[in-house]
């Protein structure tokens, strides 16, 4: 069951810099997250934004030449008192010798990771019954008789597993994971198996010891869509049973969607945004959130759409933009601002966490800032302009900015423009409060009559707005006229 109080893995300011011969990659560049005990955490972003390097770190297996140069990984390991309940002690992971025992003891027993590459990490002359039983053997303990009548009720001794236990449970697993026959597969080397096949052992291997810690890294992408439900409710089946958190990397995000509490996004090496689930796909923050959800396929879609697509490349990792690392590509950017400041990342409402200046406002003196400063609303959204960008789930997304106090003047709300303004005030309605608390067809009918008259580009897509006004809420109102390009919003 998970508890929000109840830390498992803490990972704090985490720098991974691979020194190579062309540079420094900053794989994971400043990166701080929190697991709980039973939560899962979704991992998402472009490839190369540092993702399974990270996730490697936490097992302290930074590939060569990788190197830790800051940050600590600390992990809240339980420890029987002598059969007086349970404690928790902690282990700096990044401390410990990576080859050493203690690591080793960690590492598949305590926190297990199904590997994004199958192949490379099963050995050839092993069967998959022999690397299920040799994890199971190592990690897996049962319990034991108790001891005298006495003391039962507080002690209770745990024991290896025998061969034969670890060979029923190494069948087993492979049934679960939906290996066909697995009582004569159990015998079967890696190339006798499929790659979907191959797959689900190293699934069965890492979920056999029981982890604490559960790391996926892509875990179904080789596998077809009804073996990949198996899978998933085989983990929150385990989560349930052993009160296993799981690290879910994933580019899927209807599976992320499905599994994570709570969902952290990375862009070259940092995280941008972290937020509970249903608060990152009902209102993501960041742009290039924005961008990513809107670049799912809808179903509704029709087929001849091109589906969205986040605009630029990735950067160079050996020559990074300045300021946020994402202004090249973002459709919100701020001349002399997102190209001089690095944002923070800061709590923008409770548990969503974002790193960008349309909420971070520190900004600096450039003479490109200060018209900006001045035209800046007190408060109000500032809108990610891009005609892809719009979350999947919401008919809009908003990128909102609450920089001051609230005005309650429509004229005063520089994003809302002039024309429907003028609209609304024709009608009487003049402020924000005044606008959530009209009716959604009486805004339809204002609007769609008022349209042609100042011009107004799509009629059609007004009594959609209409209802986000009525509904209260302004600030996705005023995204969708931001959803069109710049020259249709100077129109
Ligand atoms: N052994 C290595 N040597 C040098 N650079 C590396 C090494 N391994 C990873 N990197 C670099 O670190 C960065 C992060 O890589 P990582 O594998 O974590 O990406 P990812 O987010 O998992 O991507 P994907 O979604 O494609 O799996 C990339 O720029 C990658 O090129
Ligand atoms: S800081 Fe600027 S460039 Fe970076 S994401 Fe925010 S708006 Fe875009
Ligand atoms: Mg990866």
């Amino acid at each position: 069951m998970m508890n929000d109080n109840d830390p498992l893995i803490e990972v704090n300011n985490l720098r991974v810099h691979f020194k190579v011969r062309d540079g420094v990659v900053k794989a994971v560049d400043g990166l701080t997250f929190v697991i709980n005990r039973g939560q899962t955490v979704g991992i998402i972003g472009e490839s190369g934004c540092g993702k399974s390097i990270a996730a490697k770190t936490v097992m302290h297996m930074v590939p060569k030449p990788g190197k830790i140069i800051d940050g600590e990984i600390i992990y809240h390991r339980k420890v029987s008192q002598n059969g007086h309940g349970e404690q928790t002690e902690r282990v700096r992971i990044d401390k410990l010798d990576p080859d050493g025992e203690e690591i080793r003891r960690i590492r598949g027993g305590h926190i297990a990771m199904i590997f994004q590459e199958p192949m490379s990490s099963l050995t050839p002359v092993y069967t998959a019954g022999f690397h299920i039983m040799e994890a199971v053997s190592l990690h897996r303990f049962l319990p034991a008789e108790t001891i005298g009548q006495t003391m039962t009720k507080n002690i209770q001794q745990k024991r290896g597993v025998s061969e034969e236990e670890a060979r029923q449970i190494a069948i087993d697993m492979l049934r679960r994971v939906g290996i066909p026959k697995p009582q004569s597969r159990v015998d079967s080397y890696p190339h006798q198996l499929s790659g979907g096949q191959r797959q689900r052992v190293m699934i069965a291997i890492a979920l056999s010891t029981h982890p604490d810690l559960l790391i996926a890294d892509e875990p179904t992408t080789a596998l077809d869509v009804s073996i990949e439900a198996q899978i998933l409710d085989l983990m929150r089946e385990l989560q349930e049973t052993v009160d296993m958190s799981i690290m879910f990397i994933t580019h899927n995000m209807g599976v992320v969607a499905e599994m994570a509490d709570e969902i952290i996004v990375m862009y070259m090496g940092k995280v941008v945004e972290k937020a509970r689930t249903v608060d990152l796909f009902d209102k993501p923050k960041h742009p290039y959130t924005i961008a990513l959800l809107a670049s799912i396929p809808q179903i509704s879609e029709k087929s001849d759409k091109d589906l969205a697509t986040i605009q630029g490349m990735v950067p160079d990792p050996f020559n990074l933009p300045s300021g946020c690392v994402f202004h090249p590509r973002c459709p919100a950017f701020m001349k002399g601002i997102c190209d001089k400041v690095e944002p923070r990342f800061g709590e923008e409402e409770p548990g969503h966490w974002v790193r960008c200046l349309l909420y971070d406002v520190s900004w600096p003196d450039t003479p490109e800032a200060q018209p900006l400063k001045a035209a800046r609303p007190r408060t109000g959204s500032v809108a990610a302009e891009t005609s892809v960008m719009a979350a999947p789930t919401l008919p809009t997304a908003t990128v909102q900015a609450p920089v001051m106090a609230a005005p309650d003047d429509l004229e005063k709300i520089e994003g809302i423009g002039p024309r429907i303004s003028a609209v609304l005030q024709e009608v009487g309605i003049t402020t924000f409060a005044q606008l959530a608390n009209t009716d959604a067809s009486q805004l339809r009918q204002i609007l769609q009559k008022a349209g042609p008259r100042f011009q107004m580009t799509d009629p059609s897509s007004w009594p959609q707005q209409a209802e986000l006004a009525a509904a209260g809420k302004w600030t996705e109102f005023e995204t969708l006229q931001s959803q069109l390009s710049g020259g249709k919003r100077r129109e």
